[in-house]
């Protein structure tokens, strides 16, 4: 069966952040080809699921959205997934879904328009290269922003094969983007309305590459050039791997104003014994050590962190331990999950696979002692002072949602307001996911 030339596309994106990065890069390209996005409640002609495979509920996930896309009479619009599922399952997924036209990898999104030129003709079309020529350099450069808020990609791939994780699979090896390319991009996104940025990588800290004079550069030099791009105001990144933590970097958060006090650092677990099995590499000595440094420079710091409970073979002695590096540790924010079995991992296939009613339930002791910890640093923040930065309409008639440095989504009603104003707040209430404001400064325009 031919197809006819897709004209309105939908992405949908899942997981991390970068693939909503992903996302966005794959939306500009197809508007650059003449296509447009589907607004609300309009039909779409090319749908992309750009999925998740981290944990097998998320990589399931896709297979019940492609039976939603098929309507009545059994018809669906054209189906490309992309994605880390893509990666992992590619010919699999049109086997298993025949309504699928297009899978395309992560590393091979900027092939979509050659793909769907195919996909017109009724094959099926499947691209999971890892192409050694990168993507970016072929992807349009970066245009008008609807949000003041951007993510840029610096850093894909993963070399520390945690035992438990695809995403060395699914990713491929560590690559950096060259120096001046991520230059060049963060202008053109502050060109585009942009006022913060948040560098995106598996192991965003390992990102190292020559700058324009031929000196190597980690990221806190990189963060040091951005910080001179007029308009750019605040700076985040994500995800840090504890042994790529270098002393420059937590340095750079005592000296740079624009380099929000925010650090995602994944522990996983408190208990080393795990931690090895885990091939995580670090200690929780080591972890706490970064932290306390890192209190030093930037004492009012928001620390956050990821945890796997019911890795194989964790005993309620190594669960405790978890416990107690929480408790240690101080989150103002974190994300927890259960161990999940994800095919081709070592972890996969170990002994002492953990009872699901036993992960269950060491997830909600875990999820209780963060969430209490949440909500007070929250609290911490009543009656200060602090700029925030509008990125989306509330609720409520008026209402404006805005991060403080923190990265906590602030309420407030300012009807005179827009998203994309920096506006100084009074924090007059704290709940446990989020604050209430009163305006107390607008930035001089
Ligand atoms: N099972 C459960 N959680 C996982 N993560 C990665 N792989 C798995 C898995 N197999 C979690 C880790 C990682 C986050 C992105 O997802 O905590 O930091
Ligand atoms: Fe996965 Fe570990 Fe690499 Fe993070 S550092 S992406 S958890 S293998």
């Amino acid at each position: 069966m031919n197809r006819s030339d897709p004209k309105k596309f939908r992405i949908k994106s899942f997981g991390c952040q970068m693939n909503v990065y992903d996302g966005e890069r794959m939306s500009e390209m197809l508007v650059d080809q003449g296509m447009s996005s589907a607004g609300d409640g309009e039909d779409a002609d090319l749908v992309v699921l750009n999925t998740c495979h981290i944990r097998e509920k998320a990589a399931e996930k896709v297979y019940s959205d492609i039976g939603r896309l098929r309507d009545k009479d059994g018809n669906s619009p054209m189906i490309a997934v992309a994605g880390c599922v893509a990666q992992a399952e590619g010919k699999e997924i049109s086997r298993r879904a025949p309504s699928v036209d297009i899978v395309v990898g992560p590393q091979a999104y900027h092939r979509l328009p050659g793909l769907i030129d195919r996909a017109k003709t009724g094959k099926k079309a499947l691209d999971t290269d890892m192409p050694a020529a990168s993507k970016f350099d072929v992807l349009p450069t970066r245009k008008k922003q609807a949000r003041p808020t951007a993510f840029l990609t610096v850093q894909e791939g993963c070399d520390k094969f945690c035992t438990y994780c695809v995403v060395p699979y699914t990713r491929g090896a560590e690559i950096s983007r060259p120096w001046s390319d991520l230059v060049n991009e963060a202008k053109a996104l502050v060109d585009g309305g942009v006022k913060e940025i948040t560098l995106l990588g598996q192991n965003v800290n390992a990102w190292t590459s020559e700058d324009d004079k031929g000196q190597m550069q980690g990221l806190d030099g990189l963060i040091r050039a951005l910080d001179h791009i007029d308009g750019l105001e605040r700076i985040r990144y994500t995800t840090s791997h504890p042994n790529d933590m270098t002393e420059a970097l937590i340095a750079a958060h005592g000296e740079i104003s624009a380099l929000m006090p925010y650090l995602h650092l994944p522990v996983q677990s408190g208990s080393d014994r795990i931690l090895k099995a885990m091939n995580r590499s670090h200690t929780t000595e080591s972890y706490l050590g970064i932290l306390s440094r890192m209190r030093k420079v930037r004492p009012d710091i928001a620390i956050s962190g990821d945890f796997i409970v019911g890795f194989p073979g964790e005993t309620d002695a190594d669960f405790e331990e978890t416990l107690a590096i929480v408790r240690e540790a101080n989150y103002a924010q974190a994300y927890s999950f259960k161990y999940s079995p994800r095919p081709g991992t070592p972890a996969a296939t170990m002994e002492d696979q953990i009872a699901p009613d036993v992960m269950d339930e060491r997830l909600q002791r875990l999820q209780s002692l963060l969430n209490e910890q949440q909500h007070d640093f929250n609290r911490t923040a009543l009656g200060r002072q602090t700029d925030i930065l509008l990125e989306r309409n509330g609720k409520l008639d008026g209402q404006l949602v805005g991060k403080t440095p923190w990265l906590q989504s602030v309420h407030i009603i300012a009807p005179e307001l827009a998203i994309g104003d920096m506006v100084d707040v009074t924090i007059e209430s704290a709940g446990p996911n989020s604050l209430q404001g009163k305006v107390t400064r607008r930035e001089a325009a």
